[in-house]
C-alpha cells in the first residue's frame, strides 16, 4: 500500500507551493488515475512517490517504510517503476537485450534471460528481442520501456502520461497491457488526461493547484463525469451515453467501461 500523508512541494528557488498537503492512499491491486490541467503537480507527485525527487515535507509510505528526506530509498527502489510521456527519452541502448539488462545486474545470466522473455512477453514484444530499439515505432518503444520496468519484477508501476505521445492503434494496446497487469496483481499509478485511461481506473483523484479537488470512485464516474469537464477532461464518450440514458430512466452497471461490455449490457436490457 502507498500512503501520501501531508505531502507538501515547493522546487528549489521557487516560491510556488506545487503541492499543498496531499493526503490520499493507493491500496494493492488497485489501479488509480490521477488528473488535473497542466502544471497541477501530477508528474510532481509521481516523482515523489517514486523516489526520484526528494520529499521534504510530509511522508509517504511504501508498504509501511517511509521514504521522506530520502530515507529507505534504496529498500523501496525495487518496489517502484515509473514510465514516463516520451520513451526516447529513456532510451540508452540500441539492442533491446542491452537496455532490459542493465538494471538487472547481479543476477545470473539465466535469470537475466528469463526475466527479459517474461517482461517481453507481458508487453507483447518477445518477437522483438533481437531487434534494433530504434527501428521500432514510438508506441513499441514505449512498450520496451514498460518491459524494462516489468523485468525488474516491482509490485508498483507509476505511468506519467504513457501514451500521449502514441497513436491511437498503440494507445489500444498500452490499455490492453495495464489491464492485464491490473489483472494479474500490478498496483497501478496512472497520470493521465485521457478519457480512456481514466475509465480503466478504480479510482480518479482530481489535482487542481497542488491540492486533491475530488476522489471519483469507478461506480460514481457516470454521475460525476460532470466534474472531470470542470476540470479539463474531456468527458469520456461511453460515459455521456451512460449518463444520457440514465435521464431516460435506463440503468447500465457496468463493472468494466469497455465498449464489449456496454454492448453486452444494453442488449440485455433492450432486446
Ligand atoms: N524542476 C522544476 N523546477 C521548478 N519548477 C518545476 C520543475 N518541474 C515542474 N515545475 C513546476 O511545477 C508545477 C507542477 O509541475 P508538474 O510537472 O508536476 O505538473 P503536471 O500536472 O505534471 O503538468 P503537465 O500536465 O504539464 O505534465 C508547474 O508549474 C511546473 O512549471
Ligand atoms: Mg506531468
Amino acid at each position: 500500500m502507498i500512503i501520501v500523508e501531508d505531502v507538501s512541494f515547493k522546487y528549489k528557488g521557487s516560491n510556488n507551493k506545487i503541492l499543498d498537503n496531499l493526503n490520499f492512499s493507493v491500496n494493492d491491486g488497485e489501479i488509480v488515475c490521477i488528473v488535473g490541467k497542466n502544471g497541477s503537480g501530477k508528474s510532481t507527485i509521481g516523482k515523489l512517490i517514486a523516489g526520484i525527487t526528494k520529499l521534504k515535507n510530509g511522508n509517504i509510505f511504501i508498504d509501511d517504510v517511509n521514504i521522506s528526506m530520502g530515507k529507505n530509498i534504496d529498500l523501496v527502489r525495487d518496489k517502484i517503476g515509473i514510465v514516463f510521456q516520451n520513451p526516447e527519452n529513456q532510451i540508452i541502448f540500441n539492442r533491446i537485450y542491452d537496455e532490459l539488462s542493465f538494471s538487472l545486474k547481479g543476477l545470473s545470466k539465466d535469470e537475466v534471460e528469463s526475466r527479459i522473455d517474461m517482461a517481453l512477453r507481458q508487453v507483447d514484444m518477445l518477437d522483438f528481442k533481437d531487434c534494433d530499439l530504434y527501428s521500432l515505432s514510438l508506441g513499441q518503444k514505449q512498450r520496451i520501456m514498460i518491459a524494462e520496468i516489468l523485468a525488474k519484477e516491482p509490485k508498483y508501476i507509476i505511468f506519467d502520461e504513457p501514451t500521449t505521445m502514441i497513436d491511437s492503434e498503440g494507445k489500444e494496446k498500452i490499455y490492453k497491457i495495464m489491464k492485464s497487469l491490473h489483472k494479474s496483481g500490478f498496483t497501478i499509478i496512472c497520470i493521465t488526461n485521457l478519457a480512456d485511461e481514466i475509465l480503466l481506473a478504480d479510482r480518479t483523484i482530481i489535482l487542481d493547484k497542488g491540492s486533491i479537488a475530488y476522489e471519483i470512485n469507478k461506480k460514481d464516474l457516470v454521475d460525476k463525469c460532470n466534474i472531470l469537464k470542470k476540470y479539463g477532461i474531456h468527458e469520456p464518450t461511453l460515459l455521456e451515453i451512460l449518463s444520457s440514458l440514465k435521464k431516460f430512466g435506463i440503468t447500465l452497471d457496468l463493472k468494466d467501461y469497455s465498449l464489449d461490455n456496454f454492448i453486452r449490457a444494453i442488449k440485455e436490457k433492450l432486446l
